[in-house]
């Protein structure tokens, strides 16, 4: 299978796809859900007939998709009949109970979820780092990477093209939109109870969650002491590196940000890297915007990555406790939303109209 996999054009505008897509969406109602129809419909991905699938309190809705109204149906076993391609993100225990049934009926699946992430049968794929996976999986089932770690593996992968990443070291600042639509809206309305001085006990989030942050929601790992998000990321990181014995430790913490998740990483590779040789690389790089300005104290910002399809990458500076020059400090923010998730889901299904699998 050939597969142009780092050409940014929407599928359609390559005019490759004569026959339009039959699509679903599951977990459509859902704060992805909601981006990855307007990717679907922003990117003119082939879309012919498209269902809308959520659980049953959202049966009936309407969503808007080209401008005409689409009735939300609930998901059941019969869903997927004449499916070309389901996009899954309704949490990982819906994918485990319907992508079988969605491949079994002859769907395409790329699932936004964990189930299948950490599965060396299921290509767990960012476009512009790994696409070439896609071509050699056996299934039609395709993983979408943790928001983290594409986000990340985007910033990374042009470095690790030329010196090989030999260690990293990260930090998060993790956006609401991560934990869903019901986490955004328990942010804005506990950020506003709190500057109106009312009290806002806490539902979705663990911990009040205005003018606060806190370590992420993942269960915590009682041997090693690391949570579930921060052992997916560096699992996930070393999958699309394609470094399976990549030292890695990630600290995620979620803070009071709506949908942008931003990042400290400290990188060291096998050779030595110049600020000026890492910045010409990833200014060139697809999907990287370089915001990396030090006399305007101007560096990447979720404000700034909230609706943009580039992951924004800067600070990039030699790390001083690396005498030997072989580490960089960068800072990265990207849209949890959209590269972390819909926005690759769509590029991942872009790709395999192009090489002509779907
Ligand atoms: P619903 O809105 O009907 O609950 P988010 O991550 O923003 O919370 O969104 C989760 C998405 O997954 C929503 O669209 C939600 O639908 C959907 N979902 C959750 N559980 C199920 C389920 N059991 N079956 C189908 N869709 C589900």
């Amino acid at each position: 299978m050939s597969l142009d996999l780092l050409d940014p054009q929407p599928a359609a505008a390559e005019g490759l796809r004569p026959r339009a897509l039959d699509v679903a969406v599951v977990g459509a109602t859902g704060a992805v859900g909601a981006e990855l129809l307007a990717c679907l419909e922003r990117r003119n991905f082939p879309v012919g007939r498209l269902r809308l699938l959520a659980s049953p309190r959202s049966a009936g809705q309407t969503l808007s998709f080209r401008g005409a109204p689409v009735t939300v149906e609930v998901l059941d076993q019969d869903s997927f009949q004449g499916v070309d391609l389901a996009l899954f993100s309704a949490g990982a225990s819906v994918s485990r109970a319907y992508a079988p049934l969605a491949l079994a009926a002859g769907a395409w699946v790329v699932d936004n979820s964990s189930a299948f992430r950490a599965d060396e049968a299921v290509p767990l794929v960012v476009p512009e780092v790994n696409g070439h996976r896609l071509g050699d999986q056996a299934g039609r089932l395709v993983a979408n990477p943790n928001c983290v770690a594409a986000i990340a593996s985007v910033a990374l992968a042009p470095l690790h093209a030329r010196r090989l990443v030999v260690r990293i070291i990260g930090a998060t600042y993790q956006a609401a939109s991560g934990a869903g639509a019901a986490a955004m809206a328990e942010l804005q309305e506990a950020t506003a109870a709190a500057v109106a001085g009312q009290d806002y006990p806490p539902q979705v989030m663990a911990h009040p969650y205005a003018f606060n942050l806190f370590s992420h929601d993942a269960a915590v790992d009682p041997e090693s002491g690391y949570n579930g998000e921060e052992l997916k990321v560096m699992a996930e990181l070393r999958r699309l590196l394609a470094a399976p014995d990549l030292p890695a430790s990630f600290t995620c913490i979620r803070v009071p940000v709506l949908r942008a998740h931003a990042m400290a990483l400290t990188v060291r590779f096998a050779e030595p890297v110049s600020v000026e040789e890492a910045r010409a690389w990833l200014a060139e790089a697809p999907g990287v915007r370089l915001v990396d300005d030090r006399a305007a104290n101007h560096f990447p910002m979720p404000n700034e990555a909230s609706g943009a399809d580039e992951v924004l990458v800067g600070r990039i500076r030699t790390d001083l406790s690396d005498p030997s020059g072989r580490s960089l400090s960068l800072f990265v923010a990207g849209d949890q939303l959209l590269k972390g998730a819909a926005l690759n889901a769509v590029q991942i299904a872009e790709a395999l109209v192009r090489s002509g699998a779907i």
